[in-house]
């Protein structure tokens, strides 16, 4: 690859691109976002969830939902998967685009402008699933979370920012309505609703406690098999949902 560089040292085009939430690496040791304020994201994210995954996924048809400038689409990819990754954003739809032609993945890569509520009219289902990062970012964070269950019919990878819980308890199957002071418990769980912004950013809209987030996963028909890093879910297909109906009604499906 011949890249010019900027005066702070970018590859021309990568700061055309710019600015890059994934520090990509490419051939000839360029990397997008050296200076990531997270660190060397999302490397580190992978290396908690790479395990959880097949090595080899040949054969298999992987989704990216919010796949941003493509890291964990070029990391299925890499393994063989056929992959198509999805954001709202055109900006990173851009990054990913160009990246995947320098990492020399670009046949196996399909990347479309679609939104979360977009799934309900993608008529396919997938062997990997990676919805990192974008859960609390949707102001219908179950409406999203049910239809990314419905592309699943393999292993879905869940990432979410997280309301802080340390206790845990079960929760009875049925609440007296003059019981309901136990909603009130720090260990029931919950979701605290950002009104204003959390981050600077105006769009993180839900944190979620870790035990709702167990609980939502499970009421798409999904089951958590493994936690294998702060805030991730690897999930698996349980039953069918329940809430086909309402979620058809949602998005005006029928
Ligand atoms: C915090 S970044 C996470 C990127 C990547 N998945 C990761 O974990 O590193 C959120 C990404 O999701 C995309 N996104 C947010 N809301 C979305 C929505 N409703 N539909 C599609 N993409 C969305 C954003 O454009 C952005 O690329």
């Amino acid at each position: 690859m011949s890249l010019q560089t900027t005066a702070a040292g970018l590859p021309q085009e990568v700061a055309e691109l710019g600015p890059w939430f994934h520090n990509l690496r490419l051939p000839g040791g360029v990397q997008t976002a050296p200076e990531h304020p997270l660190g060397d994201f999302p490397s580190y994210k992978w290396a908690e969830i790479a395990g959880s995954l097949p090595a080899d996924l040949t054969g298999k048809r992987a989704l990216d939902i919010g796949c941003n400038a493509g890291f964990y689409t070029f990391e299925l990819a890499k393994r063989g998967a056929d992959v198509l990754g999805i954001d709202h954003d055109p900006h990173f739809l851009r990054q990913a685009r160009w990246a995947s032609e320098q990492l020399g993945v670009a046949d196996r890569v399909e990347l479309r402008r679609l939104d979360v509520y977009d799934l309900a009219r993608l008529d396919e289902t997938f062997d990997v699933v990676i919805f990192m990062g974008v859960l609390y970012h949707l102001r219908y964070p179950l409406l999203g979370l049910d239809l990314v269950a419905e592309k699943v019919r393999g292993t879905l990878v869940l990432q979410t920012l997280t309301r802080p819980q340390t206790e845990v308890r079960d929760v009875p199957p049925d609440l007296p309505f003059d019981e309901r002071h136990e909603l009130a418990d720090p260990a029931w769980p919950s979701m605290a609703f950002i009104e204003h912004r959390l981050a600077d950013d105006p769009t993180n809209w839900w944190a979620p406690s870790p035990a709702a987030v167990d609980a939502m996963v499970r009421s798409t028909g999904l089951r958590v098999v493994d936690r294998p890093g702060h805030e991730i879910w690897i999930c698996e297909r349980e039953r069918d949902s329940a809430h086909r109906g309402e979620v058809d009604r949602a998005t005006g499906r029928t």
